[in-house]
């Protein structure tokens, strides 16, 4: 098979039976760490920061050293980026060097500048728009508490809080192109980009799945399998704090609200959280509650799409046998 450059820029950018086929290759990461080897040599993966991590940080650069390679990782002030290099030249640079791009960085049209200069893959590791690896690694948790991958598939997740921003995006794409049921609930003022919700719908639709976008938040857990939030005031808009609180208090995922979702819903959260504000302590540290292998999952859930990607580019599918 002749290999194929893939990116994975937005949650939309794989087709339904590439993200079951991601998920297990995840499940398989979780049983056997060391699975699969794809980097030789060892090979180098670009891992670039220009908003802060623990997580996104910590889960690729354990993962890379996992399947083989050497983690490079660039904090926006050590690198020229930071001062103003434009992204087409550092992309020509590291593409020639290292073996995969991964970036978290502020606009979409950023990594997407990155994918058109790039020979090698390129990994949204969150943009202002989207964070696809954490939903990856959240639906990995909906499989492995829910399951298996294949009863991904008509199930109901709902996502409340600030729904403009990028986790409520990529739940939307990525329920989508699982054939999801997705509810999403924020205030007016707060609700995804209305082009965002056009290409959820028109993906649900192919999948069997649904698309709900509302202001009221028990109308989007009723009958969820998962509920999900999100800090009020994402990375970039800190100056925003107290614009940002007053609206959201109706959101906040506490007892009660967990009570009207199924009797057996989980609740699941990105991190960091903020006790008090988008989740109350009960639920999040709570019997419901499976944020630590929401957590642990980013590892599992990365190293399967890495290893996914490199398989394409190659053309070799058999480093996905694990
Ligand atoms: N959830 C997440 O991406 O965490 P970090 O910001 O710590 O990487
Ligand atoms: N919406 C949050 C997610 C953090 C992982 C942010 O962008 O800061």
């Amino acid at each position: 098979m002749t290999g194929q450059l893939r990116h994975m820029l937005r949650d939309d950018d794989i087709s339904h039976d590439e993200q079951k086929t991601i998920l297990k290759l995840g499940l398989a990461f979780q049983k056997n760490r060391f699975l699969a080897r794809p980097f030789e040599g060892p090979q180098g993966v670009s891992i670039i920061f220009d908003k802060p991590s623990t997580r996104t940080r910590a889960s690729f650069s354990t993962g890379v050293a996992e399947l083989g390679g050497y983690p490079l990782v660039i904090d926006k002030n050590g690198s020229q980026l930071g001062r103003g290099e434009p992204v087409a030249d550092t992309t020509r640079v590291l593409t020639r060097m290292t073996s995969a791009l991964v970036w978290r960085t502020f606009g979409q049209d950023r990594v997407e500048e990155m994918a058109r200069y790039a020979t090698v893959p390129v990994i949204n590791a969150l943009t202002d728009d989207f964070h696809p690896c954490q939903v990856l690694a959240d639906f990995l948790t909906l499989a492995q508490h829910k399951g298996g991958v294949d009863a991904l598939e008509g199930m109901t997740i709902a996502y409340v809080g600030d729904a403009a921003n990028n986790m409520s995006h990529s739940y939307l794409l990525a329920g989508a192109v699982a054939g999801m049921h997705v509810r999403v609930a924020g205030p007016q003022g707060f609700l995804p980009r209305p082009d965002i919700v056009a290409d959820a719908e028109r993906i649900a639709a192919e999948n069997g799945g649904s698309i709900l976008v509302t202001t009221d938040p028990y109308e989007a857990v009723k009958d969820a399998d998962c509920i999900f939030t999100d800090t009020w005031v994402s990375m970039g808009e800190e100056a925003q704090y107290e614009l940002r609180s007053k609206p959201f208090w109706k959101y906040q995922v506490n007892d009660e609200l967990m009570a009207a979702a199924k009797p057996d819903a989980l609740f699941q959260h990105c991190l960091p959280a903020y006790r008090g504000k988008e989740v109350t302590a009960s639920v999040i540290d709570g019997p419901q509650s499976v944020v630590w292998d929401e957590a642990e999952n980013r590892l599992h859930a990365q190293k399967a799409l890495l290893t996914w990607l490199i398989a394409q580019q190659r053309g070799d599918m058999s480093l996905l046998a694990g």
